[in-house]
């Protein structure tokens, strides 16, 4: 029997990605791996069922049936507890998985010892890097934050000649240059805007500059393990609001990407410093969803205060739906060669380091320590 690969359309609000391509699908289905697809499930990412039966899967309208013939059942958002009463015995879900956040699905995935596998613990060694999620969606999210911004602005973000007269052009602020900050340079530099960004990891620096933008030398080397940061003490947090109130003060566009690993956002913009900025200011608050970056920011809303409009927008790489799903399908792919071995079955035991460090829960244990922690707390 072929291992079962099975893609459930995604139900969760505004989510319009689809977690296989048919691209991807036909590349598995020639390995040797059964791939059944729900109808519909690519339709939001423009991916029809027709080129995923081309590509070689098997189209369902059954939902329920989709999900429990899944050996591996393969989504973008966490299974949802309905989900996970219909798998099978001794099934395996490869998704993203809010391990802090989906405690009543990663109970549920305990309570039944069935093995979920967190694309967002996958490590950032570089043998992973072709299935590292975060980043492949980070950079959607960096490049749309700088479409949303630009559209926001009532400015022109290139400097124009015209016969009309010269236009300066837009001032933009990156804030926080990991993945998605980075992108949000690069895009807004094509743009023709004039860039400076900040990062409290001093060696991204040379990462800013290399996009042709201007770094902001804050003082801080604020790099912790693993290529995240650690948080900053409460004396270089003053430092740090000092020396970035000028800068955001001078932003036509301040886009805002800062994260902790497992914390609340960092907050890097106050209201003073709001108060400060021109009107026709935009902010674009890429953290919105674990807290904000900006003590103004509504999750999903855009709040406008003395003419700065603050935009939280939610689970950007969905508005890209196609090219989202088609990085991380590939993504999943990537990491589907390590839990299939060449003979087509499931390798036993998840002895890769890589596997190992990404499951969260497996026959009955969660294995995160943050989550069973949470778990533990809540008394579940
Ligand atoms: N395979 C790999 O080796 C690999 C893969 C992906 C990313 N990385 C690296 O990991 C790092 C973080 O990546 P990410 O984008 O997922 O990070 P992230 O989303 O956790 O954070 C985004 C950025 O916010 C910054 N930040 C945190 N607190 C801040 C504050 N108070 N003020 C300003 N900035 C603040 C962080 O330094 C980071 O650059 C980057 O250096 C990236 O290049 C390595």
């Amino acid at each position: 029997m072929p291992v079962v690969v099975a893609v459930p359309r995604e139900t969760s609000p505004g989510e319009r990605r689809v977690a296989l391509v048919p691209d991807v699908a036909q590349r598995l289905v020639k390995s040797g791996v059964e791939v059944q697809v729900e109808s519909g499930a690519g339709t939001q990412a423009f991916y029809t069922d027709d080129a995923y039966t081309k590509a070689g899967a098997k189209v369902l309208a059954d939902r329920k049936g989709v999900v429990s013939a899944a050996d591996i059942l393969l989504k973008v958002q966490p299974p949802t507890p309905e989900e996970i009463s219909w798998m099978k015995p001794g099934g395996i879900v490869v998704s993203f998985m809010n391990p802090t956040r989906a405690l009543d699905s990663i109970q549920a995935l305990r309570d039944r010892k069935l093995t979920g596998f967190a694309m967002e613990l996958v490590p950032r060694i570089t043998r992973a890097q072709v299935m590292d999620a975060l980043s492949s969606q980070a950079n959607v999210a960096g490049y749309e934050s700088v479409l949303i911004g630009a559209e926001a602005c009532p400015k022109y973000f290139p400097m124009l000649t015209t016969a009309a007269g010269t236009v300066r052009p837009a001032k933009v602020l990156v804030m926080g240059a990991g993945v998605a900050g980075l992108q949000a340079i690069a895009t807004a530099r094509r743009l023709g805007a004039i860039v400076e960004a900040y990062d409290v990891r001093r060696e991204a620096g040379e990462q800013v500059r290399s996009l042709g933008a201007k770094f902001l030398e804050l003082q801080i080397d604020a790099k912790g393990s693993g290529g995240y940061a650690r948080e900053l003490t409460a004396e270089e947090k003053v430092l740090q609001q000092k020396l970035v109130s000028d800068a955001v003060a001078n932003a036509d566009v301040a886009i805002t990407t800062a994260n902790v690993p497992g914390r609340k956002a960092p907050r890097l913009i106050e209201k003073d410093m709001v108060a400060r900025m021109r009107p026709g200011s935009v902010i674009v608050d890429l953290a919105a969803e674990s807290g904000g970056n900006c003590e103004l920011t509504r999750p999903g809303e855009t709040v406008v205060v003395n003419g700065v409009s603050v935009i939280g927008p939610l689970n950007l790489p969905s508005k890209l739906s196609f090219h989202s799903s088609q990085l991380y399908s590939k993504n999943l792919q990537a990491f589907l060669e390590l839990l299939v071995g060449k003979d087509g079955k499931l390798v036993p035991g998840f002895t890769d380091e890589i596997l190992a460090a990404s499951v969260l829960v497996t026959n009955g244990e969660v294995k995160y320590a943050p989550t069973r922690d949470l778990l533990a707390g809540g008394a579940k």
